[in-house]
């Protein structure tokens, strides 16, 4: 099946509803290869440049019965959940090119403890763990870390399965309710240092690295409160340095790809790196996914300059080694407008206003990537979820690209949102 398609004439399918998947749909609606985008079930900023489709992404028949009537030549599938439950295969079954890991590969994101063993196995610098099944190994399990603990759930569980703590109390209930809900659970090692995420684009031919990024998990100015899907994001990343990547492809990449190439099934998608890098430049996986981040896509994809049709389509069918690319010579930010009361509730079905506005200025600009919207019948963009948009700044340094943001995200308005006003402080 594979075959090299030439320029002008792919039909691709992105699967998902949220930022990261409009961010997808624009470029590859900029691509010179591809003529046709449509998304499913998409979001009000996907309908801007692709046809959407009313197909749940968790819905895999219908998914792969809307990729065969769209005659699509590729499928991308941003969110985790639909490739944990096969749909990569299904789509490689009715002989559809995908864009995402089979369901044995995304293993790697839906169970934290088979990402640690295979980690143990290659030698791939990460925490070490304990499997905490009874409440009775439970005192013995903490005297076996230093605080603060981390505990996990090994579930998907969209970040919110993780508690890190230094509150002994917490750290017990935490392994009591994990052990309650799932039979056992996961005390990691705590890594210390500065986070960043490599996005890298995999398949059993060779890898391609997009330029690291930083996000903002937790709510709050200073990295702090609750833990959310994303606040914001920029890229490149100056905590990975060029000698920072060097170790990250030596001690990370180069024995994942040996593995996930000489698997029965190969790995082809993204392979996303949640790492810590420590204050020797040493890095640590703390853990990976099997797709690409969001909001780092936001930050990531509109500084890549090659055709994404054909990278992707190159990555799904396997040959991404023949692939050439560039980057722009530019930063990126994101800062996410939030929902009130996200992200313990949101707010939703709420008027937005002001987010047409986009702003060029030499090599400035500044747009908006949509995310929990949808279009009203009167045409109004309504909110519909906990993230609603992401302004995004572009810019040759990392300060103007920031400001873009900022300067775009106070135009718009809508009625409780927020956001926070520090995105990219560590690297300013
Ligand atoms: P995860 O869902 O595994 O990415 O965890 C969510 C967040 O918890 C991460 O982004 C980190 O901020 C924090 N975290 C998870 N595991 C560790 C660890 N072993 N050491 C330090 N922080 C961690
Ligand atoms: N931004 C974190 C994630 O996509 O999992």
């Amino acid at each position: 099946m594979a075959s090299r398609i030439g320029m002008s004439t792919l039909t691709v399918l992105v699967v998902g509803g949220g930022g990261r998947e409009h961010a997808l749909c624009l470029g590859l609606a900029k691509s010179p290869s591809v003529t046709a985008v449509h998304c499913s079930p998409g979001n009000a900023g996907t309908s801007m440049v692709a046809s959407n489709h009313n197909v749940s992404s968790s819905d895999i028949e219908g998914i792969v019965s809307l990729a065969l009537e769209l005659d699509s030549n590729l499928v991308v599938v941003g969110p985790e959940a639909p490739l944990v439950n096969g749909l990569a295969d299904s789509l490689r079954d009715a002989g559809i090119s995908c864009f995402g890991p089979h369901s044995e590969g995304a293993r790697l994101e839906a169970s934290k403890l088979h990402a640690k063993e295979i980690m143990k196995s290659l030698g791939v610098p990460t925490g070490g763990h304990i499997v905490v099944d009874e409440k009775s190994l439970i005192p013995n399990a903490l005297d076996k870390f230093e605080a603060p603990w981390v505990i996990k759930r090994d579930v998907l569980a969209a970040g919110k399965g993780v508690t890190v703590t230094s509150d002994r109390k917490v750290a017990e209930e935490a392994l009591l309710e994990g052990i309650e809900l799932d039979g056992f659970v996961l005390l990691e090692e705590h890594l210390s240092g500065e986070e960043a995420s490599v996005l890298v684009v995999m398949d059993e031919s060779g890898y391609i690295c997009l330029p690291a990024s930083q996000d903002h998990k937790r709510v709050g100015e200073g990295d702090t409160g609750p833990n959310t899907g994303g606040m914001g994001a920029y890229a490149p990343a100056p905590i990975v340095s060029e000698s920072v990547m060097h170790r990250v492809t030596r001690e990370i990449i180069e024995p994942m790809h040996h593995h996930l190439r000489n698997q029965e099934t190969p790995y082809r998608g993204c392979l996303y790196l949640g790492l810590m890098i420590d204050e020797e430049g040493a890095p640590g996986v703390i853990e990976f996914n099997v797709r690409f981040g969001d909001p780092e896509t936001q930050v990531t994809i509109p500084l890549i300059s090659s055709d994404m049709g054909q990278l992707l389509l190159a990555c799904a069918e396997g040959r991404i080694s023949e692939e050439e690319y560039e980057f722009h010579d530019l930063c990126a930010a994101t800062v996410v407008l939030a929902s009130e009361g996200y992200p313990a509730s949101s707010s939703t079905g709420r008027k937005i206003s002001g987010s047409e506005v986009k702003i060029e200025e030499g090599m400035t600009s500044a747009f908006v990537h949509y995310a929990g919207t949808i279009i009203g019948e009167d045409g109004q963009l309504i909110s519909s979820g906990g993230r609603v948009l992401s302004a995004t700044g572009l810019a040759p340094s990392l300060n103007d690209a920031v400001a873009a943001s900022y300067e775009l995200i106070e135009c718009i308005q809508l009625e409780g949102s927020h956001y926070r006003s520090d995105i990219a402080y560590r690297a300013l």
